[in-house]
């Protein structure tokens, strides 16, 4: 019984990752040596909570209230109360179409709740653009990537810092009007790139990255504005074992700078290995989050993939 929750969500549904098995089988390995190196400390301020959805976190950075969005007549996001402690790593899981990503989107600005309130760090942020939002020290990553590929690797990592400040973006591509500001952008965009591995490929197109390059830009803009939290929506999808241990290393280290991170992802071992907490939804809702050992037991969870995996046409896509 005990052995039976964590086959199923092992299970997961290979979103995006195109590679070999044996390219899977050494991830999984690499993985489980990341758990071990990933133990939550005694003293985790997370650590006696139980599981219940919406549950009070000691010292909350977001706090979500009634969030919803419908499309046409189906309720992508409907999460009553939610709660995102400062400084760990939470991860939000949940089948394909549970509503991870909308929810993303509505709460960094890039798409507009029905309903609902939300605030970050004690202030009030529902129905700010997204620029705005990450002025205040939220960011997100994307599940397809988004960098501009005709623009070289440093040029994207300038215009993600000029961008979020919510400057003209005609005007950003214009390199005299933010020349003053250049020079510092610049030092700090080659920071970043130093850190990601990816300083020598600053002239290069961003076009001419591979996927996992791209992944690791990706991360390297969020990190322009100097968020105090990413929110990053699947960072691992589709890139090799080798760099999804790079991407997981970046991942444990912007938590361990003090940043909060709000991690989507489908591969159960990543999920169990890196979160401090795990949040899951289903069809629009929070049905359970808890500790990766409550979250794996919890038969919710284990229901909703079932659910999604036998008895839904297409659920595989
Ligand atoms: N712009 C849109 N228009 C219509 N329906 C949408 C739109 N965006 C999302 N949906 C629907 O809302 C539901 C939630 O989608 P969402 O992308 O948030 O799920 P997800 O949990 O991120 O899934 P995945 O794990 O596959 O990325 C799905 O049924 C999806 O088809
Ligand atoms: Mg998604």
């Amino acid at each position: 019984m005990t052995g039976e929750p964590k086959d199923v969500l092992n299970a997961g549904d290979g979103d995006g990752a195109e590679v070999a098995d044996g390219e899977i089988v050494e991830a999984r390995q690499l993985a489980e040596e990341a758990v071990e190196e990933t133990v939550l400390p005694d003293e985790s301020p997370l650590a006696g909570l139980t599981g219940t959805p919406g549950i009070a976190k000691p010292d909350p950075i977001l706090v979500a209230d009634g969030v919803g969005r419908s499309f046409g007549g189906l309720k992508a996001v409907d999460v009553a109360h939610l709660e995102i402690q400062r400084g760990t790593i939470t991860s939000l899981i949940g089948p394909n179409g549970a509503g991870k990503t909308t929810l993303f989107n509505l709460l960094t600005g890039f798409d507009r709740a029905d309903t609902g309130t939300w605030s970050f760090d004690g202030v009030p942020v529902s129905g700010l653009p997204a620029h705005k939002v990450a002025r205040r020290g939220m960011v997100r990553t994307f599940q397809l990537t988004k960098a501009l590929t005709r623009l070289t690797v440093l040029d994207n990592m300038k215009l993600a810092a000029v961008g979020q400040r919510g400057e003209n973006f005609f005007n950003a591509l214009v390199p005299p009007l933010w020349r003053p500001q250049e020079a510092g952008l610049e030092k700090h965009a080659m920071v970043l790139l130093e850190r990601f591995k990816l300083a020598h490929m600053r002239d290069s197109f961003a076009g001419e990255l591979s996927g996992g390059q791209r992944k690791l830009l990706e991360m390297a803009r969020a990190l322009m504005v100097g968020p105090s939290m990413v929110m990053l929506d699947e960072p691992m999808a589709g890139v090799n074992p080798a760099l999804t241990q790079s991407l997981l290393g970046h991942v444990k280290a912007l938590r361990d700078e003090g940043m909060t991170v709000l991690f989507v992802e489908h591969d159960m071992d990543v999920v169990m290995g890196i979160s401090d907490w795990v949040v899951c939804m289903a069809q629009g809702q929070v049905i359970a989050e808890g500790t990766p050992d409550q979250i794996r037991s919890n038969r919710a969870v284990i229901d909703a993939y079932l659910g999604t995996r036998y008895d839904e046409p297409g659920a595989e896509e």
